[in-house]
């Protein structure tokens, strides 16, 4: 549904976006992930024919962002990081003006515009200014304008900024419901929403994707090794050296958390290593107190590739 081949964005000499290449299929949610300037909303800014590109090309549900940005631009919602609401405007007015604009028949606008406000939550706020609105309510109709039309992909500058942890929660049901039948880019900052809400992870920083993964992969691969917190009894150097000889063991560490020394072991992901831990140190005449596997959150990936040295 969407085709991003080689981008590269760059605002005079500054590249903001550097030849970036991902594809996004029909029905799938992914979240851009990066850093503050990571390029995030520039990307999104190209996509959405808002920002010519400097190189490279992208296309919408088969059309050229170039060639065809009419077809685009009825094809795509684009909820930007701060929606260019008219404050004046009632909620309905506003939203029937935009419909218009957007080339929603006018035979069944009005229906389309209850059914929208209805899915947004503004039943209630139709005949309310703009200006007046809570943040979380223009939140909520910039989402409204963004999904008016039908649009088969639905781009988001960071859809949950500035609202309150209720809203966040109705937002990201939202943002699933409308998944259902559409594609979702959006971006956030926020790690646990990327978990919870995409199928795919893109994490951008300094203008390039450093990784595309499910959030599962993404964890599991950038260590490429799944890892034990192993608690005992006894003489823990014991077990370090005991534990390590194992068979395609990666490593076997200590470290002291709480004031107690936790053995980590860290095996290739290709069986159930907990049962053969445990039968080892047992085999070794200890006691073992707790096992647990432990796996990298999503947060350390993020910091792990998003500081890493150049060139490293
Ligand atoms: N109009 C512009 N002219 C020059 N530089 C710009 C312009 N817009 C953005 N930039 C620069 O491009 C880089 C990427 O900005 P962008 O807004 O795309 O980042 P972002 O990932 O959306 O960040 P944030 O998380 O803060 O929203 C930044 O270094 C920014 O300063
Ligand atoms: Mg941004």
């Amino acid at each position: 549904m969407i085709e991003v081949d080689h981008l590269t964005k760059q605002y005079g000499s500054f590249t903001a976006v550097d030849d970036i290449s991902f594809e996004v299929g029909k029905g799938e949610i992914v979240g851009f992930l990066g850093p503050n300037g990571a390029g995030k909303t520039t990307t999104m800014r190209v996509l959405t024919c808002f920002l010519p590109a400097s190189e490279g090309t992208a296309r919408i549900a088969g059309f050229d962002i170039f060639d065809e940005p009419l077809e685009v631009k009825k094809r795509i919602g684009y909820l930007p990081e701060s929606p260019p609401l008219y404050r004046d405007m009632h909620v309905q007015t506003y939203l029937d003006f935009v419909a218009s604009i957007k080339g929603v028949p006018k035979t069944g606008r009005t229906d389309r515009i209850v059914e929208v406000m209805g899915q947004c939550g503004l039943s209630d706020r139709a005949g309310q200014l703009i200006g007046q609105l809570s943040k979380g309510y223009r939140q909520r109709v910039g989402l409204a304008q963004a999904i008016v039309h039908k649009p088969d992909v639905i781009i988001m500058d960071e859809p949950t900024s500035g609202l309150d942890p209720n809203q966040i929660i109705e937002m990201r049901g939202l943002i699933r419901e409308l998944a259902k039948e559409r594609t979702v880019i959006l971006s956030t900052h926020i790690l646990p929403e990327v978990e919870m809400t995409c199928d795919r992870v893109i994490i951008i920083n300094n203008g390039k994707i450093e990784a595309v993964d499910t959030p599962e992969n993404l964890t599991a691969n950038v260590r490429g090794t799944a890892r034990f917190a192993v608690r005992v009894s006894g003489d823990v150097s014991k077990a370090v050296s005991g534990l390590a000889t194992l068979p395609d063991i990666a490593d076997v560490s200590s470290e002291i958390r709480d004031g107690e020394t936790v053995v980590l072991v860290d095996c290739p992901t290709d069986r159930d290593w907990g049962p053969i831990l445990s039968a080892k140190v047992v085999e070794l005449g200890m006691g073992l107190l707790e096992m647990r596997r432990e796996d990298l959150s999503l947060e350390e990936i993020f910091h792990a590739l998003t500081t890493r040295e150049e060139g490293v």
